[in-house]
């Protein structure tokens, strides 16, 4: 496949992470784990925790306000108006018209993505087609996720990973042949078990039972993920990078989903991506889910690890399992 003419890029980007830190430290005392055991497997030392009237949509339009200002657009400048989260505020209507309203983006239309920690990827292949076919020229993606709400905090196995938070970016039709390069994205729902909220949906409705039993919680199968997610995100950066014709070496930044400090290492490696060319956050906000990688492009562009002309990979996975990557010309 040659590497297509970029017709998209990203303009701006911003990020919200709530005051609140909650260190391994915190956790010792929750459930029966110790920072020794989180930081060796994961990596991860701290997270942020919003407030309970801190929503999703709350966080997001947050960011979204500062990527539009970073751009130098109005709200309603926005065509359309793209939510990753795999935490709604409600199940109807979506977090996207809460956040529209919020900002005050009167003219687009909205609607959420859900692709759990892959929705920032698959959000910006949803808004290349947008501008691709001519029908909007401002996309606003805002990745947006209150983890904590979901997360059973008596299942040590899984309430170390998380943290709340969002990131946004604008995106824009391409200029000077900066943008999107490639992208590969896949899914495979017969990997659904794997990471599950099973009740609270249409299939099992909430009952006084499954509520006691936490079955509308997030449930995961750690090691099993943690095998595919290599495989899917070293699999997936592979074909990025050969479909947009680059080398590892030409690679200036990586920036994975943060999940375990462990699978970026792997994907990296298997990529050939040295250390000091990986974006690594995961430390100070643990698995954010979707706005993971919004929220690292924002924190390299501010510390100069990404600039014009920057090559950039982004890969990730999630539940569904979804998982993808894309390469991008800064
Ligand atoms: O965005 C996608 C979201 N999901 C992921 O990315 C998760 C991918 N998976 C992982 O990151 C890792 O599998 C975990 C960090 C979740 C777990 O690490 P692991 O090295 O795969 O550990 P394990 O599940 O195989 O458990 C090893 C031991 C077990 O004890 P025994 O059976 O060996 O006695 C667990 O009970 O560690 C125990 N354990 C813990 N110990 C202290 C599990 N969680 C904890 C904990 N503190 N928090």
């Amino acid at each position: 496949m040659s590497p297509r003419t970029p017709v998209a890029r990203i303009a701006a980007t911003s990020r919200y992470l709530p005051e609140r830190v909650l260190t391994n430290a915190d956790l010792e005392d929750m459930v029966d784990t110790s920072d020794a055991w989180i930081r060796e497997r994961t990596g991860i030392r701290e997270r942020r925790i919003a407030d309970d009237d801190t929503g999703a949509a709350a966080m997001g339009a947050q960011a979204a306000c500062g990527a539009l200002q970073k751009a130098g657009l109005s709200a309603r400048d926005v065509d359309l108006l793209i939510v990753s989260t795999a935490t709604p505020d409600r199940l109807l209507p979506t977090t996207s018209c809460a956040i529209q309203a919020m900002i005050g983006a009167s003219r687009c239309f909205a609607y959420d993505l859900q692709a759990a920690c892959t929705g920032f990827l698959y959000a910006l292949t949803m808004a290349e087609g947008q501008i691709a076919s001519g029908r909007a020229e401002n996309v606003l993606i805002v990745s947006t996720e209150k983890m904590s709400t979901i997360v059973d905090w008596d299942d040590r196995a899984t309430c170390i990973l998380f943290g709340d938070g969002a990131g946004a970016a604008v995106v824009q039709p391409s200029t000077n042949g900066e943008g999107i390069l490639s992208s590969y994205h896949s899914s495979d729902g017969s990997l659904a078990e794997l990471i599950t909220r099973p009740a609270g949906g249409a299939a099992l409705a909430l009952t006084p039972e499954r509520l006691r039993r936490r079955e509308h919680m997030l449930q995961m199968s750690g090691p099993a993920v943690f095998k595919a997610a290599v495989k899917a995100m070293a699999g997936a950066s592979a074909k990025a990078m050969q479909a947009a014709g680059l080398e590892a070496d030409d690679i200036d930044l990586l920036v994975p989903h943060q999940a375990n400090a462990r699978i970026i290492e792997a994907t990296a490696r298997y990529a050939r991506v040295p250390m000091d060319r990986v974006f690594v956050n995961l430390h100070r906000y643990g698995n954010i889910s979707s706005a993971t990688i919004p929220v690292g492009l924002d924190e390299a562009v501010e510390q100069g690890r990404i600039g014009p002309g920057s090559h950039i990979l982004m890969a990730a996975f999630g539940a569904g399992l979804t998982w993808g990557a894309m390469a991008m010309r800064w």
